[in-house]
């Protein structure tokens, strides 16, 4: 689709050095419906809903993608569709709720009834409807879908490359971890927080950040070891480090909470960020997916999915719990201060100007794809990746 909207220069003309970036890329709302067509409807896979989600024939999860309304079921057949989340009449919605449990889907309006596989299967006074209607043809519009490890994404367009293609075996290999190596997952619960900042800034986090925001790191007295920041060519983060942590924590009365019981494999830290906007993390113990939903040019609203392995024994489940609800999320100790910060972030960047990189930068005119651990650097190419899918210029050195 072609944009035709006219932007202002600052954001048109991106500058010649690679560590800046125009303030004004957070704060133009105009950019808004330029980002939806270019990037949320473009070519890009959008995870959605984990089997461990919807486990049981019936059981849906509703979702956005940019501000379009779809949601998940697991069908009888057993298998995981994606369907926009609109009637195949009139195109009234038809969940409201967030997750749930059918035996059908049926909409209110005129009361056109869906199979769990997204069939027609009910319209009252079919036989008054024109004469080339066939149910046949009223089935809800299924979207392109495809699953890594039991996590199904979508994308809305014909074009996007195969998932594993556009994931790179480099992101492949630690979202595996992520999503329980080979095990069954489980879902713990969620939490969802409402960030009031343009979602650009929620996740240009960094790793260069962790140790100096957050208290926490301090408090529990948290050092990074030996570890790798992977970064793609199409935007994608993937940090895979060691973490190690003292026996005995000053500041907790009782340090159980931040005990390692895991498989030894599960020692450390991994966080994979895929473009555009979900997070991974397997934090110690914890298994995360944050979901993203952009509530328009400004507000982000993030839903934290935890899990725990399948066959993990009870004692290994409440532990997973209890580091889950305390560590990360909207009021984990290693998290807690980053709400503050996208919104510092999204007030301070309406002053004129550009915001810099500098960890890692090493030749500010030249993008690097060799990053270390904790740079800052490794953001840059995934801007470079956006610069280009919204069409803007970088202006000559
Ligand atoms: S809009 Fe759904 S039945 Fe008419
Ligand atoms: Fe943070």
């Amino acid at each position: 689709m072609t944009a035709t909207i006219s932007l202002p220069d600052t954001v048109m003309e991106w500058p010649a050095k690679y560590n800046e970036i125009p303030k004004a890329v957070f704060e133009e709302p105009s950019l808004w419906r330029l980002e939806l067509e270019n990037i949320f409807y473009g070519e890009e896979w959008h995870p959605i809903a984990h089997r461990a989600e919807i486990p049981n024939p019936g059981d849906y999860k509703a979702a956005f993608i940019g501000e379009m309304p779809i949601f998940a079921v697991h069908g009888d057949d057993g298998k995981i569709r994606v369907f926009h989340n609109a009637c195949a009449h009139r195109g009234a919605t038809l969940v409201t709720d967030s997750a749930g449990n059918k035996a059908d889907f049926e909409c209110p309006y005129h009361r056109w009834l869906f199979s769990r596989e997204g069939s027609l299967v009910g319209c009252p006074n079919s036989h008054e409807f024109s004469p080339s209607f066939s149910k046949e043809k009223f089935g809800l519009k299924e979207l392109r879908t495809e699953s890594f490890s039991e996590l199904y994404f979508v994308t809305m367009s014909d074009k996007t490359p195969d998932l594993r293609t556009y994931m790179t075996e480099a992101v492949a290999d630690p979202l595996g971890r992520v999503l329980g190596n080979g095990h069954g997952l489980k879902l713990l619960g969620y939490q969802k927080v409402y960030y009031d900042c343009n979602w650009k800034a929620y996740v240009d986090n960094d790793g260069y950040h962790a140790p100096l925001l957050h208290l926490a790191f301090k408090l529990l007295g948290w050092q990074g070891g030996h570890g790798e920041q992977i970064i793609t060519q199409n935007g994608h983060i993937a940090f895979d480090s060691e973490l190690s942590i003292p026996k005995k924590i000053d500041a907790l009365q009782d340090s159980s909470i931040v005990q390692f019981l895991g498989d030894p494999d599960s020692k450390g830290s991994i966080v994979v960020s895929t473009f555009p906007i979900t997070v991974f993390t397997k934090h110690m113990d914890m298994l995360n997916i944050r979901y993203a939903f952009p509530k328009g040019p400004r507000g982000v609203e993030v839903h934290y999915a935890y899990f725990a392995r399948d066959d993990d024994s009870p004692e290994l489940l409440a532990h997973r719990t209890r580091q889950c609800s305390n560590l990360l999320g909207p009021s984990g100790l290693i998290s807690l201060e980053d709400a503050a910060i996208f919104t510092r972030i999204d007030l301070g960047n309406r002053s004129p100007g550009n915001a810099i990189f500098q960890k890692g930068v090493v030749d500010e005119y030249r993008l690097d794809l060799k990053v270390k651990q904790n740079d800052e650097s490794g953001n840059l190419p995934r801007w470079e990746h956006y610069r280009k899918r919204m069409g803007f210029r970088r202006a000559s050195a």
